[in-house]
């Protein structure tokens, strides 16, 4: 796949650059995606069984042994070229923001600063009931573990389905939407919301934008640039044009 000239010269004279991450910039580490047939998590199991707050009050232990099994996956596997190449493009730009909907910590890893995640991190942990952030608890064998200040149950630090998105990520993430000369969508399906909104924020803001990904999505017909292909593959392709 060649990237498109235009969109290189797009790139070339942006000053704002903003990118929205999806699962699909992991698959190639070997990170499960949600939605993709066959091997997308939510084609295997139930969201409302795993990933709501009801899902936890029924079955704690299964929930925290699900987070805990994909916590060992991600630490398990590299981030791939995908995540190097977006590390690499926060320095060409006076002004580079990466929003992500993942919660496996594999920008930072490849050297990515400031990322606003929006979906929280699986690799923290919080109380259930205080929603503090808590980073060591005794070993008591219990699972879930149990809150050292309050005693209440620990769960991953994600958002899950039927919560409300963290407010101060939101608002940063629609400004570097809506303030941007080009926006790139990478390897999401764009249909939770609130990230499905932004390319469509930012296209109506003014942006150039385009989209990575090797399936259509309900923003492909609106994008300037549809790049069909693996992230893995067109964002080193990208940068090496850039530089
Ligand atoms: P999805 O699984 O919905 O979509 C992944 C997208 O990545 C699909 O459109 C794929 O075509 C695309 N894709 C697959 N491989 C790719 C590759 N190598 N390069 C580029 N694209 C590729 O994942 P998200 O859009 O991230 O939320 O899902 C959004 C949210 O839904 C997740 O954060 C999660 C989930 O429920 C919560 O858990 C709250």
């Amino acid at each position: 796949m060649t990237v498109p000239v235009e969109l290189i010269r797009h790139l070339v004279m942006a000053k704002r650059v903003t990118v929205l991450t999806g699962a699909g910039v992991s698959a190639e580490s070997g990170v499960p995606t949600f939605r993709d047939a066959q091997t997308g998590l939510w084609a295997k199991f139930k969201p409302e069984e795993l990933a709501t707050p009801g899902a936890f009050r029924r079955n704690p232990r299964l929930v925290w042994e699900w987070y805990d099994w994909r916590r060992q996956r991600v630490a398990s596997v590299q981030p791939n070229p995908a995540h190097r190449a977006l590390a690499e493009m926060q320095n060409l730009f006076p002004h580079f923001t990466l929003i992500t909907q993942n919660v496996d910590g594999l920008h930072q890893r490849a050297g990515s600063r400031n990322v606003i995640e929006l979906h929280g991190n699986i690799t923290r942990t919080k109380c259930f009931d205080e929603g503090t952030v808590v980073t060591s608890w005794p070993d008591t064998g219990d699972v879930p573990p149990k809150c050292p200040n309050c005693g209440g149950l620990l769960r991953p630090d994600v958002v899950w389905f039927e919560e409300p998105m963290p407010e101060a990520e939101i608002q940063m993430a629609i400004e570097a939407s809506t303030h941007c000369d080009v926006f790139l969508s990478i390897g999401t399906s764009t249909v939770v919301q609130p990230a499905a909104s932004l390319p469509f924020e930012a296209m109506r803001s003014g942006a150039t934008v385009g989209e990575i990904n090797p399936q259509p999505t309900p923003f492909t017909p609106e994008a300037n640039f549809v790049l069909a292909g693996n992230a893995g593959l067109i964002l080193p392709e990208l940068l090496d044009r850039l530089r």
